[in-house]
């Protein structure tokens, strides 16, 4: 399973980087403004950063557009910042035709607010090279959204669909162990459940006893 890092802020990225466990990025405008990125310019300059920290992994970019034409013109402007651009579109009608005019086109996307089986069959034929299903805003409103990873993953599968399943809106470790188990091919989380994972109260016990024993023969 691959390990992607939800956010636009540069050090975080950089953090993951340097762990050596980090395979992309998702960001969105809501993610962008949260680290005061303003104007096209600088929005696109942030966008080729990231790219050069992540070096080869995926970064996702979303188009601000929602009718056809814009978002054809938006995701191709997208596309020319760096080669590991995806270009991020949301699940609406036009998204769908963009998307399809994106795969036929060579440029790879990842589909967005998905909430339901239905939109990731559609977004898989569409040929989106990854489905973004936003679990933790599904249990939010009191569904399950691992559950909703599984159904996707066993549609994918009995079909062959090459598109990814890429798990969105993480709100705990738990989550990405539940993800895993549920058959997503990426992960897309904050950093702190990344770090979260690294955290077991009894590693913490037995490394101080090993370090303990250590000075006796020291
Ligand atoms: C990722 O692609 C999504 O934009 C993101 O995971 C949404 O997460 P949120 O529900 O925490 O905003």
């Amino acid at each position: 399973m691959k390990f992607f890092i939800d956010t636009a802020n540069l050090e975080q990225i950089r953090e993951a980087h340097e762990l050596g466990i980090l395979d992309g990025v998702t960001t969105n405008p809501s993610l962008m403004a949260k680290e005061g990125v303003k104007g096209q310019e600088a929005v696109y300059k942030h966008y080729a950063t990231i790219c050069d920290i992540v070096k080869t992994g995926d970064v996702s970019a979303e188009v601000i557009s929602t009718t056809f034409n814009e978002i054809i013109e938006e995701g191709k402007k997208l596309a020319a910042i760096h080669p590991n651009i995806i270009v991020k579109v949301p699940m609406i009608k036009d998204g769908v035709k963009a998307i399809r005019w994106f795969t036929d086109n060579n440029i790879a996307t990842n589909c967005t607010l998905v909430f339901s089986a239905g939109q990731a069959l559609l977004a898989a034929k569409a040929g989106a090279k990854y489905v973004s299903p936003f679990i933790g805003r599904i249990d939010d409103s009191n569904w399950d959204g691992v559950q909703l990873i599984e159904q996707i993953s066993l549609i994918y599968q009995t079909y062959s669909y090459k598109t990814e399943i890429l798990a969105a809106s993480i709100r705990s470790s738990l989550h990405i162990v539940k993800c895993a188990e549920a058959g997503a091919d990426v992960v897309t989380s904050p950093l702190e459940p990344i770090l979260g994972l690294l955290k077991h109260p009894l590693t913490d016990i037995g490394l101080a006893k090993f370090l303990e024993d250590a000075k006796k023969f020291a």
